[in-house]
């Protein structure tokens, strides 16, 4: 096979390449070069080559088959100094070692304890709106909250409502630092001892602190308190018998707490958006919803039966995949489809732009839940869908997430739908996680207020 096919892009300016417009407007600018050029793209940012890469044959490559070849992105580097060696930003053999010892705590069993937490937080949350039926409310910021609050129960048994503002005010700072990730001199910036460096430094050790707080109290009890923490633990290598200590323990439950609410938390808010934009479809949500619960909360048990739902965040998160972005680096020379990758390089996969391709998803802008029919994904190529990667690196919440996005859809939906409130502005905010750059305003309808009026009309 010939290995010196020329990869097609934008040449960009002197010096700078395309570095302007990545910082400018990310997705326009990612969307833009792969219309022009195609599902492998290559460009510069001062001097270091970028792939963008959205084939699905081309990311099963880098994701799966060839993993070996593409670390994580140096620019995670940036993110350790917040996550330490936890899941997300480890490599090779201590990754391998962590994933093994942490898997069992998202097998469906265990996650399926969780179901319950999920349910309850919900109802708490969404019946704490009463008050401001008609009113205009942030739906990010509540998502945000609500996903908060789960992940802290999940993994700590704590009622972070009250002490989550301490972790949670912290933790929003930490998360600040990753805008930098995508600047050049990420690296570099964060060493300088400007007083927001400062203020992340103090958070990462807050943080850390109130962490190792909750361990050292748990190891003292030795309760098992079922939570993710009780998990990390006890967890114990099945090679070699090994456990974590107290720094793995607490990395990993830094990365799981962050890479544990977000992701839904904007999966949620853009879904609502959709819903809000197809009466339609939001009927149909609606009609599953009250056909199965019958104006009961969910049980666990009923997550199967929520079917429709299901398809409708997984819709959600083609259209707006919140890991929108999947950073590698070569670590060697490689070559893909007759394409040379050179050690080095910076290759992007690309779900965001992979997901509107109208080859694997026709009328790609069109909000149609029936895409995940079992029939239609029959003959759709696998990586042309992969909100959660895939291979060694894919997301080890994936079974949770799935599992908070039905229930948090459908105990919301139970109770309320959100209208589009017209001045608000929409945009992207394209960070570590696509979030809405302003928060998403929307006007809170409730649904009990249109089922009495159906019934007065019958
Ligand atoms: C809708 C929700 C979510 C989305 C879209 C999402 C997406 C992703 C993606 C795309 C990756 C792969 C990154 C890569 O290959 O570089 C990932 C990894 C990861 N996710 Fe998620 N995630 C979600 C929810 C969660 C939840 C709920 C948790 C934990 C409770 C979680 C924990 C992690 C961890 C620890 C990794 C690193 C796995 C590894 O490298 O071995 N995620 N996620």
């Amino acid at each position: 096979m010939a290995t010196d096919r020329v990869v097609p892009g934008p040449k960009g300016k002197f010096f700078v390449g395309c570095a302007k417009e990545i910082s400018e407007d990310r997705i326009a600018f990612l969307m833009s070069i792969s219309r022009q050029y195609g599902e492998l793209v290559r460009f510069t940012i001062f001097g270091q080559p970028v792939y963008l890469v959205t084939k699905p044959d081309y990311v099963k490559e880098i994701l799966v088959t060839n993993n070996k070849d593409f670390h994580k992105s140096s620019l995670l580097r940036v993110a350790r100094f917040i996550l330490g060696d936890g899941l997300l930003t480890s490599e090779d053999d201590f990754h391998k070692r962590q994933r093994r010892m942490m898997q069992p705590a998202f097998h469906s069993q265990r996650v399926n304890d969780y179901a319950q937490t999920m349910i309850d937080y919900a109802v708490k949350h969404a019946d704490a709106w009463n008050d401001l039926n008609g009113q205009p409310i942030d739906v990010w910021d509540e998502m945000m909250r609500l996903t908060l609050a789960i992940v802290a129960k999940t993994l700590f048994s704590a009622d972070v409502e009250g002490e989550a503002h301490e972790i949670g005010d912290a933790l929003k700072d930490v998360i600040k630092i990753f805008e930098r990730v995508a600047h050049p001199l990420a690296g570099l910036s964060l060493m300088l001892p400007t007083p927001r460096n400062i203020r992340i430094r103090l958070a990462r050790r807050r943080i850390a602190r109130t962490i190792n707080r909750i361990i050292t109290e748990r190891r003292a009890s030795g309760e098992d308190r079922g939570d993710l923490l009780s998990m990390l633990l006890r967890a114990q290598d099945e090679d070699d018998g090994g456990v974590m200590n107290d720094t793995q323990v607490r990395d990993e439950a830094i990365t799981l707490f962050l890479a544990g609410h977000e992701t839904t938390a904007n999966a949620l808010t853009w879904t609502w958006y959709l819903l809000a934009q197809n009466p339609e479809v939001e009927r149909k949500l609606h009609a599953e919803i009250d056909s199965v619960l019958s104006g009961m909360p969910p049980t666990p048990d009923d997550l199967q039966k929520l079917e429709y739902t299901r398809r409708v965040f997984a819709e959600g998160m083609r259209l707006y995949p919140p890991g929108y972005l999947i950073g590698r680096t070569a670590v060697r020379d490689s070559i893909l489809d007759g394409h040379s990758i050179p050690r080095g390089s910076l290759v992007l996969v690309c779900p965001f732009v992979t997901h509107r391709n109208a080859e694997y998803f026709p009328e790609p802008m069109k909000f149609d839940p029936d895409r995940w029919t079992p029939e239609q994904q029959r003959d759709r190529h696998k990586f042309a869908y992969y909100p959660f990667g895939s291979g060694p690196r894919t997301c080890i919440g994936e079974p949770f997430a799935w599992m908070e996005g039905v229930f948090l859809m459908a105990v919301i939906a139970q109770r309320w739908a959100f209208d589009i409130e017209r001045d608000h502005p929409v945009e992207y905010d394209p960070q570590v996680t696509l979030r809405p750059k302003h928060g998403m305003t929307m006007r809170l309808r409730s649904r009990a207020d249109a089922q009495t009026a159906q019934a007065a009309n019958e």
